[in-house]
């Protein structure tokens, strides 16, 4: 028996489906309410809304439980690489040692960009945004590629070619706004190492690829892979609902994470140390700023929409900053800033009282410098490791026969009717 809902509206009961979750989330389907009652829902920014059904990330905000596939982000991070996870996040499943091989091969094959994309980056401004400059390159894409197929193995080759030139595209872009020769992707190097190289390497200083930073590059790109309909992937699903071509559905979810309360906050969170720690402010008055509702500072890389306690990646990505820098024996100043604000921020009741914790991006910054990034690139960091869950999520969509244009309802609140008033009686 169909478990139901029911809404006493104007003395009538209507009664709706309960959908559980296979974790055992609770959602009304509202799916006929419009029609049976006349009403529509509001809930500004969707706090309260589910968009879709999805197998692929399970997030617990209250128990700070994040799992891909089923497998918790703790294991995967220890124990996977970033292409093993990034198939597990597509397929659905781990991969063989036989289709890991494929795929890795596939990656490499495709990691190329079409010289005539090289035009592009010489004649974008040298001082854009690497983000901007990102987003524009994925949709150019198209213009190098077929119009995707319905066919299995096509759209394969057309994700797999995503994934694997995003990373040449990045570095390209990093070379070209420094007026240094772009570095070609190698055969014998792993994504992470290939994309380090090409960042890193140079006709006179070659880039020697420390383990240690291949590691901490891989576990930052699993931990960011995918994070449920959050608001780029959100972003990426609207756009693929209206069968827009992948590429705009993807370039469309990086413009969404350019924002500085969403992917756009770890560099957000470097610049906010970096002032403290060039003013030699207090962490004090920084924590107090962020509570006063006259100020509109916020305290960057804290708060979550649904993690209501810490965030699990952030306490490995705090690890991993430790290990590396102790591992490269530098320190990083902002990290002692970063830690004593931690402190400060959760020993207050009003972080306390709000359930305000760091996120993903809080310590994310702290490894990037570690690894040589520049601060203007952490979102674009952020955004290739992304990739594989908008990815993911986009496919979900384009395979679902149940699946719908994305678009909300709203409450009207303008003028009522009036008529035109021609403008010599305004
Ligand atoms: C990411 O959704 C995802 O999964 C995103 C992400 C992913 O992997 O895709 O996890 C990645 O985007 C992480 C978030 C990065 N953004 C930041 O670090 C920016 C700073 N954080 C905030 O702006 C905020 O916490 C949000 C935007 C992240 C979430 O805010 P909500 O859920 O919209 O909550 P809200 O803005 O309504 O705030 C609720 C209360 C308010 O106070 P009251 O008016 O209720 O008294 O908490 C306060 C806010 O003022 N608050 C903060 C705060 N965040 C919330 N106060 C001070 N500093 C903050 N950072």
């Amino acid at each position: 028996m169909e478990k139901t809902v029911q809404l006493i509206y104007e003395g009538k009961t209507y009664e709706f489906p309960l959908i559980t979750g296979s974790e055992g989330e609770k959602a009304i389907d509202i799916g006929s309410l419009r029609k049976q009652t006349g009403l529509v829902t509001l809930d500004p920014g969707y706090a309260n809304t589910g968009s879709c059904l999805s197998a692929i990330t399970f997030m617990d905000g209250e128990k700070g439980i994040l799992r891909y596939r089923g497998i918790p982000i703790e294991e995967l991070a220890e124990k996977s690489s970033f292409v093993e996870t990034s198939f597990l996040l597509i397929n659905g499943h781990l991969p063989s040692r036989e289709e890991l091989k494929n795929f890795s091969v596939m990656l490499n094959d495709q990691s190329l960009v079409h010289e005539d994309m090289k035009v592009f980056f010489q004649n974008f401004p040298r001082a854009s945004h690497p983000m901007g400059t990102l987003s524009s390159m994925v949709t150019a894409l198209r213009s190098f590629y077929p119009e995707l197929q319905n066919v299995e193995e096509e759209l394969n080759m057309t994700v797999t070619r995503l994934l694997s030139k995003v990373r040449t595209m990045a570095t390209m872009s990093y070379k070209f706004t420094r007026g240094h020769t772009i570095v070609y992707p190698r055969p014998d190097l792993s994504y992470c190492a290939n994309f380090l190289n090409m960042m890193f390497n140079s006709p006179v200083k070659p880039y020697v690829i420390d383990d240690d930073v291949k590691k901490a590059l891989e576990v930052f790109w699993i931990l960011h892979a995918d994070h449920e309909q959050n608001c780029s992937t959100s972003t990426v699903r609207m756009v693929g609902s209206g069968q827009a071509n992948f590429y705009a559905s993807i370039s469309a979810g990086m413009s969404a994470l350019w924002g500085p309360l969403h992917g756009g906050a770890n560099q957000a969170v470097i610049e906010m140390l970096a002032q403290l720690h060039r003013e030699k402010g207090s962490v004090k008055q920084i924590v107090a700023r962020a509570k006063d509702k006259n100020d509109p500072f916020r305290l960057m890389g804290f708060g979550h929409r649904v993690y209501k306690t810490y965030d699990p990646r952030a306490k490995i990505i705090k690890v991993l900053g430790d290990k590396l820098l102790d591992k490269l024996a530098v320190s990083d100043p902002l990290l002692d800033l970063a830690v004593e604000l931690e402190a400060v921020a959760l020993s207050d009741d009003y972080f306390i009282d709000h359930n305000l914790y760091p996120n993903v991006d809080f310590y994310s910054g702290i490894v990037l410098r570690a690894i040589g990034i520049p601060t203007n690139m952490f979102t674009v960091m952020f955004a290739i490791g992304r990739l594989p869950g908008w990815i993911a999520q986009w496919k979900e969509g384009f395979d679902d026969p149940k699946g719908k244009l994305n678009r909300p309802r709203q409450i009207y609140t303008g003028n009522n009717e009036m008529h035109y008033i021609p403008i010599d009686q305004r």
